[in-house]
């Protein structure tokens, strides 16, 4: 029996897009604003939490920082290939978000004078990175979360899975999904929908992400026919801890920090001299993989080769206040003190820059469904985003989708959701709960995660990428034969990991096959067989279809209003 719940609009996924989207709705719309917010895990445990190093925003315009200045490092950073209209709307309010969050009374770190602090970051060309120590992210979520509760129309759905994306008569319709504890299949109806569940990272082994990030709302979205935009684009951040992949904010190296291979060189030098250790991520973690791969990274038994972090000459006082949490990480995880040791680090996959296709309004293409943050592709990092520019993206368009809902919210219906469309979404995961055979969904979800990590990293080529694309296909068809076990109701996690494999298996398609069909480099996307980057073919976004045998693969321009395309030198 499935249970229906009504609410005027739903909210998937409580991050800090989500969240702001809640705020934003609440503030404009008060007691006639009805929301479900829905989370697959604890609202307070959305992957934003783990954001460390800060955001960007121009704050210090009398002092030689300038909105242009940023819009054109993000659009250069962007490899050219991030809509410019996009950019522009960003960095013009990101400054009042940061404001904003201040006024909701974020303890910003301040500096000497009392005033916001900001850092250096990778490929900005001034220090804007907006603090709260080194977390960033958890700061600004409870401060959203902190707001929320001025508001009381809002119903939290807290640890449910969503297998299933409602579209009926071309418009939203619904979710269904299944609520943990009570293991009870529920089906969620609301007049409009905002997805904002994050990235896909756990497509990898080596990964910063939380083990619950697996792209789910980009999966639902592709399969119920909105197409997904440049997913071929993954980030690869420069300083991944070895061996577990937690991220070392780049924060280490705004504050001072250098790199240096075996042999103790500051390796930069030799490929972004400008820059050195602050040269845009792309750079950073090819330089990385080209120093590990000519032999001067240090061996490492599992095959994670490293190189070194090094923070020793920053000093106590310095990394006691400005990265806390980056020397406690180190010591409880790796008994290494970063006051006294550089730390073992090499690039992990970090963003998808790529996402659900949405216009600069975060509207998609099917009627009253937005969405927002790292789900989606509004195309504002292009092929390589800068760090510190996401939580900034989650709070502007969580502020522009949610301002959007509500001004739309009052001529808005609720759709009419056929018994037949329901029933279609139940069968779905009734077939995957009822799967016979031996295999084992755990292991086939280590084997992709491997074949991601082995042959769609930070350097590819069409022989690996052909390869991943046929593993990825032999694992769909062996998961047709992974039971799930664990018949219980409640909290059955067996069944929810089938579910997340599904998804994982359909976002790693999508990206290898736009990684296999896009011939040239960009950003993070570097073929060593194409090694240039090409404009006259490639200046376009990738946008894939979901089709029964495979991605369908189209393309869109670029928006280009301000900088034509230039060769990239830091
Ligand atoms: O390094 C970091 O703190 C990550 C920031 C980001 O991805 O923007």
């Amino acid at each position: 029996m499935v249970e229906r719940i009504r609410h005027d609009v739903l909210i998937l996924g409580a991050g800090l897009a989500g969240l702001r989207a809640a705020v934003e709705i609440s503030r404009r719309l008060g007691e006639r604003a009805d929301i479900g917010i829905v989370s697959k895990v604890q609202l307070m445990r959305a992957h934003s939490v783990c954001a460390e190093g800060g955001t960007a925003a121009v704050l210090r315009e009398e002092e030689g920082d300038a909105i242009d200045l940023h819009a054109w490092d993000t659009v250069k950073g962007s490899d050219f290939l991030a809509d410019q209209d996009v950019v522009w709307r960003f960095v013009k309010t990101i400054p009042k978000e940061i404001l904003q969050l201040d006024h909701w009374g974020i303890p910003w770190t301040r500096d000497e004078r009392g005033r916001i602090a900001q850092r250096p970051f990778g490929g900005h060309s001034y220090p804007r990175a907006t603090l709260a120590a080194d977390k960033t992210g958890f700061f600004e979520m409870a401060t959203l979360y902190d707001t929320l509760q001025k508001y009381n129309r809002f119903a939290r759905y807290d640890e449910l899975f969503v297998s299933d994306l409602l579209i009926e008569d071309g418009r939203f319709a619904g979710l269904l999904g299944i609520h943990g504890p009570s293991g009870q299949t529920v089906l969620l109806e609301g007049k409009a929908l905002l997805i904002a569940t994050g990235g896909g990272g756990t497509l990898y082994g080596f990964t910063t992400y939380s083990q619950t990030v697996t792209g789910d709302g980009m999966a639902i979205a592709y399969r119920a026919g909105l197409p997904l935009e440049d997913m071929e684009f993954l980030q690869f951040h420069p300083t991944g801890l070895v061996p577990n992949g937690i991220l070392m904010t780049e924060a280490c190296r705004g504050e001072g920090g250098y790199l240096r291979n075996a042999k103790g060189e500051r390796f930069m030098g030799r490929y972004a001299p400008s820059k050195m250790e602050l040269a845009p991520r792309d750079m950073v973690s090819r330089a990385e993989m080209t120093e590990i791969l000519e032999g001067r990274g240090f061996s490492h038994p599992e095959g994670l080769d490293y190189l070194h972090l090094d923070l020793t000459h920053l000093g106590a006082e310095r990394i006691n206040t400005r990265l806390p949490l980056i020397r406690e990480v180190c010591i409880k995880f790796i008994g290494v003190d970063p006051i006294e040791k550089p730390i073992p680090i090499r690039p992990v996959a970090h963003y998808s820059m790529g996402g659900v296709e949405c216009d600069i309004n975060g509207r998609t293409r099917v009627p009253n469904i937005w969405v927002a943050g790292e789900a989606s592709c509004v195309s504002l990092h292009g092929a390589n985003r800068l760090g510190s520019n996401s939580t900034g993206e989650c709070l502007v368009w969580g502020g522009i989708t949610g301002a959007e809902i509500a001004a739309a919210l009052p001529s808005l219906s609720p759709a009419s959701l056929s018994d037949a469309r329901v029933g279609q979404a139940e069968r779905h995961v009734q077939e995957i709960a009822a799967r016979e055979g031996d295999e084992d969904i755990y292991a086939l979800r280590h084997r992709l995660r491997a074949t991601m990590d082995k042959r769609v990293g930070v350097y590819r080529k069409r022989e690996d990428l052909a390869q991943a694309l046929s593993e990825i296909r032999d694992i769909r068809a062996r998961s047709k034969k992974a039971p799930v076990r664990d018949r219980s109701k409640v909290y059955n996690s067996n069944l929810w990991n089938a579910l997340e494999l599904e998804n994982l298996i359909d976002l790693a398609e999508v990206t290898v096959a736009g990684a296999l069909a896009r011939e040239e480099s960009r950003g993070a996307h570097a073929r060593t067989d194409f090694a240039k980057r090409d404009d006259e073919h490639w200046l376009k976004h990738t946008l894939a279809f979901h089709d029964n045998d495979g991605p369908r693969l189209e393309y869109k321009p670029v928006t280009i209003n301000t900088w034509k395309p230039v060769e990239r030198k830091y």
